[in-house]
């Protein structure tokens, strides 16, 4: 699945449709074959697993980003934070936008299809938004496939940092998780950031040993 990475047309954003076998080395340098001709000059990967990715090495694409991937059990209670949050709503989108433009780096900043993937993603997901007075100052999606919770994506306004506004998000999508009847969480973030792994440390969640690779194409 290739399509334009964030709206521009000179890079492509590579995903993997998962009900279709492993791609080959073969079916990569195809890929590239189409890169070039459809005119993009770079192109990144979705997060793939290490086997996923051997092809793509093969194929002549580069280590761009190691991710962590870390594992909830859901054996809660935890405490609860304090920070209140609400259902987010279609108004808010243009808010949690900014927001995840502020709290991310260029390359892991969303847009308004990025979003509505993540919102897609799972079967069923929960999306809330903390606020302060008209402000959004914090968000998350959550979501549930098959018996298994995914914390798709979180954000804090920067100045917000450090006030427990995180850990509430994630304790909501913790628990709707385990009211949805689900086995376990997941939740992927880049090895740099120690913050949010920090975080998620902190409220339970045990990294994985496998970790998940974003790759790099540019023509040679
Ligand atoms: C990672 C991120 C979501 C954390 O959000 P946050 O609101 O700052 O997180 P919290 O405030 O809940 O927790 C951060 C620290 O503040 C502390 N804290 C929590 N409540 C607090 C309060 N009321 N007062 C002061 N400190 C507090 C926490 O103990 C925690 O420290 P610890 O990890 O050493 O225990 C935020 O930094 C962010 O948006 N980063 C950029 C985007 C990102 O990386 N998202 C996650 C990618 S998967």
């Amino acid at each position: 699945m290739v399509q334009p990475w964030h709206g521009r047309s000179a890079i492509a954003s590579v995903g993997l449709n998962r009900n279709n076998s492993a791609p080959t080395r073969c079916n990569v340098e195809r890929l590239v074959d189409e890169l070039l001709s459809v005119g993009y000059s770079r192109a990144f990967t979705a997060a793939l697993r290490p086997q996923e990715a051997q092809p793509f090495l093969n194929a002549g694409f580069r280590a761009l980003e190691d991710l962590a991937v870390l594992r909830h059990g859901l054996c809660l209670p935890l405490a609860t934070p304090t920070a209140t949050h609400r259902r987010a709503r279609r108004k808010d989108h243009l808010g949690v936008l900014t927001l995840d433009n502020r709290a991310f780096g260029d390359f892991w900043r969303l847009d308004s299809v990025s979003l509505k993937e993540a919102l897609q993603a799972t079967t069923t997901a929960r999306f809330r938004v903390s606020t302060q007075g008209d402000a959004i100052v914090g968000y998350a999606v959550c979501g549930q496939s098959a018996g298994i919770g995914y914390l798709q994506r979180l954000g804090v306004a920067p100045e917000s940092f450090g006030h427990g506004i995180g850990s509430a998000l994630v304790m909501d999508a913790l628990k709707w998780c385990k009211r949805r009847g689900a086995s376990h969480a997941l939740v992927n973030t880049q090895l740099t950031n120690l913050r949010a792994l920090r975080l998620y440390r902190h409220l339970g969640f045990l990294e994985e040993k496998e970790r998940l690779h974003v790759l790099e194409w540019t023509p040679e």
